[in-house]
């Protein structure tokens, strides 16, 4: 299948509720997925949940349920988040489910066959939050482990350990051989100087004992799989054709390997370290390795944003105060792909009145309005270039250099800065006074037939970021036509094309601040 493209997130964790940190991953990765459904090539985006692990037993004991219903509220409230916000995702994948767990099963019976997977006893400090196995390097100054480990205590235990260790070098040589394993590029030498210092091999195993709430190990029932080894096995499991390691399967591998969007905290060593040797150990090629866009981190107040710290901020909620459009907006524009940002509904609603409900929202009314004050509503076609018509084809090579290396903040930049030379030609060319030339009438329809195909191409380009606003941009200017890759020339608004009226899409956010 020429052109396709499997695109996939991390998969959220169940333990508590969504916040704006999963909000901005899902929405980066939508913008993602519908550009590229934009440019005409087949897309397949896969998200989910991630419905395992030590933490979720124990806040659903904590609150007196089952772990399984306790999975299903959260589980819930992320389902109809992701429609509030017009996610369009392809694909769910949910950990506990049956086709899962056994795609899960069958790599652990494969890797325990051919020699992967060992059992040994380790004893020592185990963080029960972080749920793994502590050592000294985790300890503070002061020699105790920090209040980032949350509840620390000894442990010892038998277990499988997967052969992490061995891959080394295999790793190493990978990372050295392909340039865009991960991006953006700046992430890859921190990932080489990890794996320079990896040492031991994974624990992958629970003892039955004290956690149940997991997928049970194929070759021994006192055991289920620690939460990372079978979270990781979503991107396959859950892929377009549904990966078997038992069994070749073409379907799959049209669309592997796969682009993951991840954050920063989960490179090293989930997805960086643990998933690319897993891949490798069951048979996948190094050109099979999937490509890794790292994305920072959304801060509240220069902290770190974690429900521990009390400073979630519910994406539902902004979104219902603000509209979709300004969140998803707010989400991109303001924060480059890898790089931290701090999060402010301050900056959300400055944003947003400044690039959409003045300058975007004033452009189009604008230009509507013209179009029917001084011609009834009808542009003509007029001879000659626009000056604005290379502007704007410089403006739609960017936004697609910036959107395939994942960048829609410098995407939206470009828009921006055309959205302000179209009304700067407004301004300068005065339409208003060539009105009243009756011999400059074919100057006024040259003008006005620039603004009207300028607005058609603004809307096109951001429709994958602002969905909603796209669509009644389109309806205003009466462009029906389907959405497609040769839309984005120059010259689609025909002849005697009649435009709408034009009504606010972009209304003024009014802060309780201003
Ligand atoms: O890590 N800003 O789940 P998760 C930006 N289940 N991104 C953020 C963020 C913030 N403040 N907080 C979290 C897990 N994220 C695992 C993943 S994948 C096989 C398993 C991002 O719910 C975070 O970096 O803690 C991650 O990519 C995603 O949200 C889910 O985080
Ligand atoms: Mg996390």
């Amino acid at each position: 299948m020429a052109g396709s493209f499997f695109l996939t997130t991390a998969i959220d964790y169940t333990n508590s509720a969504p916040h704006i940190g999963h909000a901005y991953e899902k929405v980066l990765a939508d913008v993602i997925a519908r550009y590229r459904r934009l440019r005409g090539e087949s897309v397949y985006f896969l998200t989910g949940v991630d419905q395992h692990g030590q933490k979720v037993q124990q806040s659903a004991d904590r609150e007196g349920i089952a772990p399984a219903e306790f999975v299903r509220n959260v589980t819930q409230q992320f389902l109809s988040l992701w429609t509030k916000l017009g996610i369009s995702y392809d694909g769910w994948a949910a950990t506990t489910e049956p086709q899962h767990k056994l795609c899960v099963q069958k790599i652990l019976q494969r890797l325990f066959d051919e020699g992967q997977l060992y059992k040994a006893t380790q004893g020592g400090h185990y963080s029960v939050r972080q749920e793994q196995f502590l050592t000294d390097k985790d300890r503070g100054p002061d020699g105790e482990f920090g209040a980032e480990w949350g509840q620390v205590e000894y442990r010892e235990e038998e277990n499988y350990y997967f052969r992490l260790a061995e891959h080394k070098e295999w790793l190493l040589a990978l990372i050295g051989a392909r340039e865009d394993l991960i991006q953006p590029a700046f992430r890859r030498a921190e990932l080489r100087n990890a794996v320079e210092k990896l040492s031991g091999d994974l624990c992958i195993s629970r003892p039955r004992s004290r956690l149940e709430w997991g997928i049970e190990l194929p070759f021994d029932a006192n055991f289920v799989t620690y939460v990372w080894f079978d979270a990781l096995v979503n991107y396959i499991s859950f892929a377009p054709g549904g990966y078997d390691p038992t069994s070749a399967n073409a379907e799959f591998h049209n669309w592997w390997p796969a682009t993951i969007v991840i954050g920063k905290d989960i490179l090293i060593p989930a997805h960086g370290i643990y998933w690319m040797i897993m891949l490798h150990a069951i048979g996948f090629t190094d050109a099979q390795m999937p490509t890794l866009v790292v994305h920072g981190w959304w801060n509240f107040g220069g902290a770190k944003m974690s429900k521990s710290l009390g400073n979630v901020v519910d994406p539902a909620r902004l979104a219902q105060e603000y509209g979709v459009e300004a969140l998803r907006y707010y989400l991109m524009s303001d924060i480059a792909t890898g790089k931290d940002a701090e999060f402010t509904t301050e900056r959300l609603i400055a944003r947003y009145n400044a690039d959409l409900a003045n300058s975007l929202g004033n452009l189009l009314n604008r230009a509507l309005n013209m179009a029917h004050r001084y011609r009834d509503g009808t542009v003509r076609r007029a001879g000659g270039d626009s000056p604005l018509r290379a502007r704007a084809e410089a403006m739609v090579e960017a936004v697609d250099r910036e959107m395939l290396a994942f960048q829609p903040q410098a995407a939206l930049a470009a828009v921006s800065e055309f959205v302000t030379a179209c009304n700067a030609y407004i301004d300068m060319t005065a339409p208003w006074t060539i009105a009243k030339e009756s011999e400059r009438a074919e100057t006024l329809d040259h003008i006005l037939y620039a603004l009207i195909e300028s607005l058609r191409l603004i809307a096109l380009i951001v429709s994958p970021v602002l969905p909603t606003a796209a669509r009644e941009m389109l309806f205003q200017l009466n462009w029906r036509d389907e959405l497609t890759r040769s839309a984005l020339a120059w010259g689609g608004i025909g002849d005697q094309h009649t435009v709408g009226k034009p009504t606010p899409v972009f209304p003024r956010i009014e802060s309780e601040a201003a």
